[in-house]
């Protein structure tokens, strides 16, 4: 049995052993075949995936009915969002026991029951783990609050103010701002001090300064590979190690919305350290997979944490590409709205594939719960080309080098909601974001703030999935947790699994291709970039070390383009297209396709 919270505590004190690990596990190279490497991650952000008991939010059993659609569809590992014990306030990333099931979610034995039917399934299951901060009504937090002597008090940065303000009260002790808007501190009356929070109030950051927070960290990641999971998603873990001093960030404008991470604590002084130790501690002992979430990190330093001889993680997500839409100038992070321009979009997914060839692996993605549906974003979603689009998006993605994520509902198609009023919204993201600028600021309309919460709120990707065209999608028998995106009766899973020439289809014939067949040119193959400077047209080879090559060619626009490629003169075979046919030289609106080039 689990022990209680008490416990628990006390346990983490009493089994605190790091540094005293005497016998380092040996070095492994991560260079060669491997099977994460190999893998098509699926992700599933369990309250809009499939709700089970009829209370209009998704659940683990719900999840459980479905692994025969991931099966079918020919994924081999989940990334599942958070499931443990939370409040809510971020959606699950407010953890407030890592050793529980949130309830709304079911019990961790329709947990264990997950892990059996996807284990039996060839699907291996990634737990999202939260390690940066955790719930304010984590055990940990509620006794570090409670007094300044508290044996938990350092597991959380706690500062005096900085001074007052001209009405006495207490100021913060630095200028970060938070991520999701707002100070980075909150004043807490009890001890007259603040903690610190990069992200809500209700998200206090751990301080992994202390070891007795990592050892709990580790023994916690140990206990979840015991039990059979197959590896993690690590939330937001290169921001673990603050400046020392905690120095003010000269990057912060006060009079802007605060919507990023403070630059000085992007990948700080100990964050390899730790991710080494991290992995000595834990996933060294275990065959898991494992991927950090990094924001403002470029490829040098992810060769840092995923490179072949790293020790850390085996890759991570970055998120370069996912600020080309967003005006620099705007100084508001991702609220902000620009055209992208295919040629920064490519330098950045290029120059990715290059620099890591041969050094590091990588994550390849377009979507995830905190991003916007691609098909509205870089596709089209206009009824004429949503499918087409989708499809050209699938094949630029799933053909780089690196392990792709696929996130519910991208492999139908899914695209971004429109709800009329911010009351419909549920992300506290986009609701600060509305309420800092609209209600108290007053700087954009509420039409303004309405078309950028259409365009990057994190709720276009937290729509219920769209199984079927009946009541409530076939995702709950009552109304939903939030609303439902009005196209399911024309977009959903049970239309798209019918058709033959569905995205679905489509996707399920990408990821045969990547396991199977082009196994050696898709996961293997070196990335060769093709006409960079084309504003229009994304193209580039896959070179296998068979000396076959594959050729891939797709056009981003709703316009025919015309282009000649030096490897289609080479008796090229069609391997895949969103189109029936081949018009050659002629690229119709959104088209995508691939040659294999046979070695004479
Ligand atoms: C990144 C997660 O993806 C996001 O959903 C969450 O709000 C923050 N980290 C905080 O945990």
């Amino acid at each position: 049995m689990r022990p209680c919270p008490g416990d628990f505590l006390f346990s983490a004190f009493s089994s605190y052993s790091l540094l005293r690990k005497e016998d380092p596990v040996a070095h492994t190279s991560n260079a060669g075949k491997q099977w994460w490497k190999e893998a098509v991650v699926y992700q599933i952000w369990p309250r809009s995936f499939q709700d089970s008991n009829g209370d209009g939010i998704g659940d683990i059993p719900g999840i459980t009915s479905r692994i025969p659609y991931l099966a079918e569809l020919g994924i081999n590992v989940i990334w599942l969002s958070p499931v443990f014990g939370s409040p809510n306030d971020d959606m699950g990333y407010d953890i407030s026991d890592y050793h529980a099931i949130m309830t709304e979610f079911g019990t961790m034995n329709d947990f264990d029951r997950l892990l059996t039917t996807a284990h039996d399934n060839g699907i291996k299951i990634l737990m999202d783990m939260v390690a940066n901060h955790t719930s304010d009504e984590h055990e940990w937090f509620v006794q570090s609050r409670s007094s300044k002597d508290n044996p938990y008090r350092d597991f959380y940065y706690w500062r005096d103010s900085s001074g007052t303000d001209e009405n006495g009260n207490p100021l913060p002790p630095n200028n970060w701002g938070s991520e999701f808007g707002g100070r980075a501190w909150e004043y807490d009356e009890t001890t007259d001090q603040w903690y610190l929070h990069m992200f809500s109030k209700k998200q206090p950051d751990l301080n992994w300064e202390n070891p007795k927070v990592r050892e709990a960290i580790y023994e916690m990641t140990r206990w979840w590979l015991d039990k059979g999971i197959d590896g993690f998603r690590l939330d937001a873990i290169n921001i673990i190690s603050k400046p020392e001093g905690l120095p003010d960030d000269p990057s912060v404008d006060p009079a802007k919305h605060s919507s990023s991470i403070p630059f000085v604590i992007e990948n700080g002084t100990r964050v390899h350290e730790w991710m080494h130790e991290m992995n000595r501690e834990a996933f060294s002992h275990y065959d898991c997979m494992t991927v950090g979430e990094m924001s403002a990190t470029p490829p040098a330093e992810a060769i840092q944490y995923a490179g072949f001889e790293s020790d850390e993680l085996h890759m991570i997500f970055h998120f370069e590409h996912m600020g080309v839409d967003s005006d620099p100038e705007a100084g508001m992070g991702k609220w902000s709205l620009q055209k992208f321009d295919l040629r920064e979009l490519k330098e950045i997914l290029n120059s990715w594939q290059t620099e890591l060839a041969g050094k590091a692996w990588g994550s390849l993605y377009w979507n995830n719960h905190d991003q916007p549906r691609v098909v509205s974003r870089f596709g089209n979603d206009a009824e004429e080309y949503r499918e087409l689009s989708a499809k050209m998006l699938a094949t630029v993605l799933h053909f780089m080098q690196g392990t792709p994520y696929i996130y519910q509902g991208e492999e139908i198609g899914m695209t971004n909601v429109q709800f009329d009023s911010i009351e419909d919204y549920k992300d506290l993201d986009s609701i600060n974001f509305y309420h800092d600028m609209v209600t108290e600021q007053g700087t954009l309309t509420h039409e303004q703030a309405m078309e950028l919460i259409y365009a990057k709120g994190r709720d276009n990707a937290r729509t219920p999935v769209q199984w079927d065209s009946t009541e409530y999608a076939g995702f709950s028998t009552i109304e939903p947790w939030i609303g439902l995106n009005d196209n399911y009766p024309t977009v959903n899973a049970a239309d798209a699994q019918d058709r033959e020439n569905s995205v679905f289809a489509y996707y399920q014939q990408l990821i045969k291709l990547r396991r199977g067949e082009l196994k050696e040119h898709m996961v293997y193959g070196t990335f060769v970039p093709l006409d960079t400077e084309d504003a229009d047209v994304y193209a580039y080879e896959r070179h296998a070390d068979n000396g076959e090559k594959l050729l891939i060619i797709a056009n981003f626009t709703d316009q025919e383009q015309e282009r000649t490629y030096e490897l289609a003169a080479h008796n090229p075979q069609l391997v895949i297209s969103n189109y029936s046919d081949d018009a050659h030289q002629t690229l119709r609106p959104y088209e995508a396709k691939v040659y294999k080039v046979l070695s004479n």
